[in-house]
């Protein structure tokens, strides 16, 4: 089988009927940018589906307008901590927290596939999209605009050194004994430690006791954090949901996102640190402390996927990018491997991840950094092609790690890394 078709039959087999689970065990229900990112692979061969995935994603949606990070339609012994340990959800059983919103991405992107037939689809999700943007404008805004977590599980980027600093503060004094079961999958080396796995609990227990008030949680909650990489997907997010707004011919709601918008060159700003990397980047902050975590992560090259303005800086982040590259053999790892707490193997301190490339490059490209887009996607389709649909990749030696058949490293290459989605 040829590498696309192998991709369309990973697709297939995590569908679980309208929607698919990110790999078969590990991660047996549907998760929120996992799932977005499907749709955008689904669509290169069947776009009836890839907008069922998406409106698969919206049924989900919270009173209050948040798309919650998983979507528990059945219980699985084999997951923890599942739907009895969250106790949440609306329509559908869920978490509690989100995840970065790179539905509106997906959406835009699969309507302008086909809008004539996409328009009453993407008609029917709206609502629904606009609703989650506005709730991350009132319940995740930081003091200058940036995008807060209040979660490290809702970054998507679990481990990521960011947040070290602030998930030391958490208090796991309460905890009540668990059992993992991610570890049960795959090796203990390349997963989060024990340690911050008790403070992800610790965290869950108290957005339930909270009653899952995601205001209250982002007000005074212990762990609040801004994320260059949240900050930077929800401003192309709100891009490309102000275009599908005019697709739909909604002006209001048009105005209130680029009013939103207008805060996105500040918000931006308030996370440029000058001293980070070879030239300077953009690091998260936490909102408790004020202190900035030093770390050159793979969030800070969205910029340019949120179509920032700011030339100067974003010269600066090309030259920390260029540094960081030289020290991989693979692009883009999602810790600078100058970096002493980089680790090749294990999760988001090292390893590479196709869907953040696919991000970084098509920012790069359409800021007309050329010839580091295509260096992205290059790498991205020689790492797919030796080591196979993994969750994610070593930068260093190019072995694949972490769960296998993976949904989101299928729909990156059917969408852009294959020699077929060229051009
Ligand atoms: C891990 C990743 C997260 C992803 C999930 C399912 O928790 O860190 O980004 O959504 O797995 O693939």
């Amino acid at each position: 089988m040829d590498l696309d078709a192998k991709a369309r039959d990973i697709l297939r087999r995590n569908d679980r009927g309208g929607h698919t689970v990110p790999t078969a065990s590990l991660y047996p229900f549907q998760w929120n940018w996992d799932s977005a990112f499907t749709a955008l692979g689904f669509a290169t061969f069947d776009l009836d589906r890839a907008w069922r995935e998406l409106e698969s994603l919206a049924e989900g949606t919270w009173d209050n307008g948040m798309w919650p990070h998983i979507l528990f339609r059945h219980d699985d012994p084999d997951y923890f901590p599942g739907p009895s340990v969250w106790r949440a959800g609306a329509a559908i059983p869920s978490s509690g927290i989100t995840q970065p919103p790179v539905a509106a991405i997906a959406a835009r992107r699969v309507f302008e596939r086909d809008p004539a037939l996409g328009l009453p689809r993407l008609r029917g999700i709206f609502a629904r999209l606009a609703a989650w943007h506005a709730w991350f404008h009132r319940d995740r805004r930081g003091p200058s605009g940036e995008t807060l977590v209040t979660h490290p599980w809702e970054s998507g980027r679990d481990n990521a050194p960011d947040w070290d600093a602030a998930l030391d503060r958490v208090p796991v004094e309460k905890l009540a004994a668990y059992v993992r079961r991610d570890t049960a999958h795959v090796d203990a080396q390349m997963r989060p430690t024990s340690a911050e796995y008790d403070r992800y609990l610790a965290l869950l227990a108290w957005g339930r006791t909270a009653g899952w008030d995601t205001g209250r949680i982002a007000a005074e909650g212990p762990f609040a954090v801004a994320d260059p990489g949240m900050t930077f997907v929800l401003i192309r997010a709100e891009r490309d949901l102000l275009a599908l707004a005019e697709a739909v011919g909604d002006a209001r709601e048009a105005a209130r996102i680029a009013a939103r918008l207008d805060e996105a060159e500040t918000a931006a700003a308030a996370l440029w640190v000058d001293e980070a990397g070879a030239a300077g980047a953009y690091c998260a902050r936490d909102l408790r402390t004020g202190r900035r975590a030093m770390a050159v992560t793979s969030a800070a090259f969205l910029a340019w996927f949120a179509g920032l303005a700011d030339a100067p800086r974003l010269q600066r982040l090309a030259d920390t990018l260029g540094h960081v590259l030289d020290a991989a053999a693979h692009a883009v790892p999602s810790l600078d491997p100058h970096d002493p707490r980089f680790e090749p193997k294990r999760y988001w301190r090292g390893p590479i991840w196709a869907i953040v490339n696919w991000m970084i490059a098509h920012g790069l490209a359409e800021a007309g950094q050329t010839a580091l887009a295509a260096r992205v996607r290059i790498d991205t389709r020689r790492l797919i092609a030796s080591a196979g649909f993994r969750e994610y990749f070593d930068p260093l030696s190019g072995e694949g790690a972490g769960g296998r058949a993976f949904s989101w490293t299928a729909a990156v290459w059917l969408d852009w890394a294959s020699p077929s989605a060229e051009g």
